[in-house]
């Protein structure tokens, strides 16, 4: 509905400016009476824009911001001087007309390459351009004037103004850690920050598992003799799965056999110290060609999440630097069937596991089976199951009495883990993402011919703010918060790493450019995640689990929702909440790890705590 709402105005906005133009245009060569049509036409957009901008701020004041206070009463300003103009100073109509049409299409312009928030420099960068324009147009149609120089310096003055105030202010960069402020000296480097020794661990009757993995390039072969170039852990894609048991230290030695980019793991979901969390430059340097790094970690949490590589993500995980992890709970249950299913796209092949083609598996009839489904691509995908389901975990942690579910689709958000718990039965069950692009058929004998294609494209999707039974949680949307941070997700140009752009940004800025959200140990932390652009932002914090408190001002009915990584989609604003109780310098950034790249990343600060390296490259 809110992306609905901003794309009319948006397009009203157009409109508006365009129907000015052309009046000007009928104006200039005295056609008055297409003239007249026009400018009717234009006015009724500038009031269908006031009207969608009314009800756009009902969704938040994110939304509407430069919008009320800049490129509305702009449209409205230069459309009145053109109605006082027509009447008073008719030979000067045509250019009044032009200014208008300068004046409406501010809103637009700035709309998609300024957005939120929109301050003084942006202001004054806007109405000197407004009339730069004007005054282009007057040159251009001939008018020739001795005062035509102090004209342009007039309107050229607040340009240059606005511009001065604006770009230094992206880019008053703000240390990528609190402590370097004077006062407090310099902080705990985040890379001492480490897990507990394996050796005084193992001492003490803690189960140590080793793994070793290796990164290298290879070529790879899919299931459908596909063959394509790979950054792989240990030559495969996925690297291998790693299964451990609830409690175990987990160790893990990784070596860079010819990865020139440099290579690190990062434990996505996984709340390790901050000096395991393996995010380039800010936690560690990358691991060059020929050397090594070991990671150690205590398993506390059971569940599915996932490793890859954090330097240049963007395209190292694209090409193969992931994997998957499962921690099982010390009670297991022992019967059943538990598959993990990471999902990732080369080039055009989804693939599940190492397979593109579809992947079947002999189960009995009355078998429990858990399908424990992780995306590691940019993009969210849809599940669904052609039998009875539960979604039993999101994120790796169980949900409390989910129902059943059955024609129903599950959103699986960039970088999220759902896992399914369904029972085989005497006939086939499949699980197609997004429609049958990839699919896993669980038969009852290997024999057993393939089930009918099932169309699913009408199912419903499954409502998450709704889903399983309420529980008891350490805090909820009424708890008194010590922090509270808001996050606009918008496009615009601004500063990344000295250069303008068009970034992806948080609050109007590109990483690292974006205020570092600073907290104490022990706060109670409020995010409110606002998407003003037209982009779905996967969002994902590094090293705590976030709690779901509203979605769109509406709180959450259904069972307690942990997650590390949550969609949030054009139009959308999620409330959540955390507990700072992992002492470090975190990421928090979109897991479109293209937009990560383009600048939408910020860091959540600990007190007293200092990235490794200031020039971080983490995204
Ligand atoms: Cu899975 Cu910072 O990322
Ligand atoms: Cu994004």
């Amino acid at each position: 509905m809110t992306a609905r709402l901003i794309d009319l105005e948006l397009l009203a906005g157009v409109l508006s400016a365009a129907a000015w133009l052309a009046a000007a245009g009928y104006a200039a060569t005295r056609r008055h009476r297409p003239a007249a049509v026009l400018v009717v036409v234009a006015v009724l957009a500038f009031l269908a824009r006031i009207g969608l901008v009314a009800a756009l701020g009902r969704a938040g004041w994110w939304f509407v911001q430069e919008k009320l206070t800049l490129t509305l009463p702009m449209a409205a300003v230069t459309a009145a001087a053109a109605a006082a103009v027509a009447l008073t100073a008719r030979r000067w109509t045509a250019l009044a007309l032009a200014v208008a049409a300068y004046g409406a299409a501010a809103g637009p312009v700035l709309a998609l390459f300024a957005g939120y928030p929109a301050g003084w420099g942006i202001g004054l960068v806007t109405a000197g351009t407004v009339a730069l324009a004007g005054v282009v147009t007057w040159q251009a149609a001939g008018h020739r004037s001795r005062r035509a120089p102090f004209v342009w310096l007039l309107a050229l003055a607040p340009v240059v103004l606005g511009a001065a105030v604006a770009v230094p202010s992206s880019a008053s960069a703000t240390s990528s850690s609190s402590s370097s402020s004077p006062e407090v000296g310099p902080g705990v480097p985040v890379s001492s920050v480490r897990g507990p020794d394996p050796e005084a661990a193992a001492a003490s009757g803690i189960a140590v598992r080793r793994f070793t993995l290796t990164a290298r390039t290879a070529t790879v072969t899919l299931s459908s003799g596909q063959r394509v170039q790979a950054w792989t852990f240990d030559g495969r894609v996925p690297g291998p799965a790693l299964e451990v048991t609830q409690g175990d230290l987990v160790v893990v030695t990784l070596r860079n056999a010819d990865i020139a980019a440099g290579v690190t793991l990062h434990w996505h979901g996984y709340d390790v110290p901050a000096g395991e969390d393996g995010v380039a430059g800010m936690t560690q340097e990358a691991v060059r060609p020929g050397g090594s790094f070991e990671y150690r970690f205590r398993a506390d949490q059971a569940g599915t999440y996932w490793y890859h590589t954090h330097e240049a993500s963007d395209r190292a995980v694209r090409l193969g630097l992931y994997g998957t992890l499962v921690v099982r709970p010390r009670a297991a249950a022992a019967d059943g069937v538990d598959l993990t299913l990471p999902l990732h796209t080369f080039g055009t092949a989804l693939t599940v596991g190492d397979r593109d083609q579809p992947t079947t598996h002999t189960v009995a009839p009355g078998t429990p089976v858990r399908l424990r489904v992780v995306n590691t691509d940019d993009g969210p995908h849809r599940l669904t199951l052609t039998a009875p389901f539960r979604l039993v975990a999101v994120d790796g942690t169980d949900l409390n009495e989910p129902g059943v579910l059955e024609r129903v689709a599950i959103r699986l958000p960039a970088g999220a883990r759902a896992d399914l718990a369904v029972t085989a039965g005497a006939a086939p069950v499949t699980l197609d993402v997004d429609g049958g692009r990839a699919t896993v058929r669980l038969t009852p004998a290997a024999d057993t011919p393939a089930a009918p294609p099932v169309n699913t494209a009408a199912w419903p999707t499954l409502d998450q703010t709704r889903y399983g039974t309420p529980a008891p949680t350490p805090f909820d949307a009424h708890s008194r918060f010590d922090r509270r941070f808001t996050m606009v997700l918008d496009r615009g140009v601004t500063l990344a790493d000295g250069l303008p752009k068009y970034a992806f940004t948080v609050n109007g800025r590109a990483y690292p450019y974006v205020t570092t959200q600073t907290v104490r140990a022990g706060d109670l932390v409020h995010l409110t995640v606002v998407n003003r652009s037209r982009d779905t932002h996967p969002m994902h914090l590094h090293g705590h689990h976030v709690l779901a408190l509203r979605y769109n001002g509406r709180p959450f009915l259904g069972s307690p929702l942990w997650m590390d990584t949550f969609d949030v989609q054009p139009g959308e604003v999620w409330e959540v909440g955390l507990r700072a109780d992992n002492p470090g310098v975190w990421m928090n950034h979109c897991h479109n790890l293209k937009h990560a790249a383009k600048g939408m990343a910020v860091h959540l600060a600990y007190e007293g705590y200092e990235a490794a390296s200031h020039h971080a490259h983490g995204a």
